[in-house]
């Protein structure tokens, strides 16, 4: 394969942003195909830690061309940030695309506001993406090569004045003009019309990682609506999202952690609901990196993982955190779910079915052994390798890749991936 898409298989934090940096330096290019700052990835290399939020995961590959793509929006305030706290070890190898669409201090104000006013709470990250998404589906918002122009800027601030009065929300629109004037300026460095460049790299035989955010089931197409993103993080969704043709896409690599977990509201069928929750918490280190907050922790939900490979697809697995687990006596895996004990073969498109489904377990024995140092399949216990043999059986995928550590070096790596 050349052209690959790593994806979260799940509600996100699988560890994209770990796998996407160690394949970057197999590639030439990362690209982010969707959301925002929304997106929390850390990326540990050489014991230094990195949180990526906008910034592809192989910013700090020298080697490596990084590309915000056209589905992306950017918070050009967060991204100058974020650039800047590389300090050193920024790379400068960015294009961002003039199609991508803008977010602004306000979309964060109107995201905190429209929640406080809800009476279903989504949970959101505060990070404006809803009200971005929404303004580009209204028709209004910038997108990045009209956001460099600074008429389009004010006016379109002037029409944000307006809509701010109707929630009872003021906002000093002069300084936030002033604010934002030199970052626009900033970020037209980068721009470039990047579908054009992404086609000519193909062209070209380069070797390309389509970065995901977020994850499946927080897809606003095909997740648990109404507690998803506002953008589409799978597979598929990467040619609408790059400008490329469908079938240039070779595969996917669907990051699946050992467990699972969730931040924000809505349905979580596997989640574990006693002290063990916070045994993994703690362990896994599961607070979020873009909010700080603790996540929800569940079994690993393959009933989730099938029908993510369904409607994405899903080429081969990388299975996060599976150091994580070691201690558990005994491990569950969800197989399918059932509704008043009958099994059922497809996954809810409603909350109020989602509510009712009970998961139904295999149960696996767990092992005692610290994983963090093994770099081999065949060295990990028994009872770890029957784990990944169960995934495999019941998914039907490979497991290609093993993570039993933060640090690039922790991996186990079973097969090649590009050709
Ligand atoms: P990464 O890329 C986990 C969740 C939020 C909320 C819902 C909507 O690190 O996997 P939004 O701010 O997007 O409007 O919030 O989506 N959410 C994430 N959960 N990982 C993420 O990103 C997330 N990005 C958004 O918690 O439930
Ligand atoms: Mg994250």
């Amino acid at each position: 394969m050349k052209r690959v898409v790593v994806f979260g298989c799940s509600w996100g934090d699988e560890g994209k942003g770990k796998i996407s940096n160690l394949l970057s330096y197999q590639t030439d290019c990362v690209v982010r195909f969707q959301g925002g700052a929304n997106a929390g990835h850390s990326v540990v290399v050489n014991n230094k830690r990195y949180a990526f939020h906008l910034l592809p995961s192989g910013i700090i590959n020298p080697q490596c061309l990084n590309i915000l793509a056209n589905g992306m929006v950017i918070d050009p305030l967060i991204l100058k940030s974020e650039i800047e706290s590389l300090g050193d070890d920024a790379v400068f190898k960015l294009a961002i695309s003039n199609r991508a669409t803008i977010v602004l201090p306000i979309h964060q104000h109107l995201d905190i506001a429209k929640e406080n006013l809800k009476g279903q709470k989504i949970g959101t990250t505060g990070k404006g993406i809803g009200p971005a998404y929404s303004d580009k589906i209204d028709r209004i918002n910038l997108k990045v090569g009209q956001f460099c122009d600074l008429f389009n800027l004010k006016k379109y601030l002037l029409d944000k004045e307006l809509e701010l009065k109707s929630y009872n929300l003021s906002y000093d629109l002069d300084s936030l003009y002033t604010q934002i004037f030199p970052y626009a300026r900033y970020m037209a460095s980068f721009v470039t019309d990047t579908a054009q460049l992404i086609n000519e790299l193909i062209a070209s035989g380069k070797k390309i990682i389509f970065e995901g955010a977020q994850g499946s089931m927080l897809d606003i197409e095909h997740g648990t609506y109404p507690f998803v993103t506002s953008s589409s993080p799978i597979a598929s969704s990467v040619p609408i999202n790059c400008g490329i043709a469908p079938w240039l896409i070779d595969g996917s690599l669907g990051i699946v952690k050992a467990y699972t977990t969730r931040v924000g509201n809505g349905p979580f069928p596997t989640e574990i609901q006693d002290e063990l929750a916070t045994i993994i918490r703690t362990k896994g280190h599961e607070f979020g990196v873009t909010t700080g907050r603790p996540r929800r922790i569940g079994w690993l939900d393959l009933a989730v993982i099938k029908y993510t490979k369904m409607i994405s697809g899903i080429s081969y697995i990388s299975l996060m955190l599976l150091d994580v687990l070691s201690g558990i006596k005994q491990l569950n895996i969800c197989t399918h779910y059932e509704i008043d004990h009958q099994p059922i073969n497809y996954y809810p498109s409603t909350i109020e079915e989602l509510e009712k489904v009970e998961p139904v377990y295999l149960q696996l024995a767990g092992w005692d052994e610290d994983l963090t140092k093994i770099t081999k399949y065949q060295d990990l216990p028994i009872n770890a390798q029957k784990y990944v043999q169960a995934i495999e059986q019941i998914t039907g995928i490979k497991v290609l890749i093993i993570s039993v550590g933060p640090d690039l070096k922790q991996t186990i790596v079973r097969g090649k991936l590009f050709d």
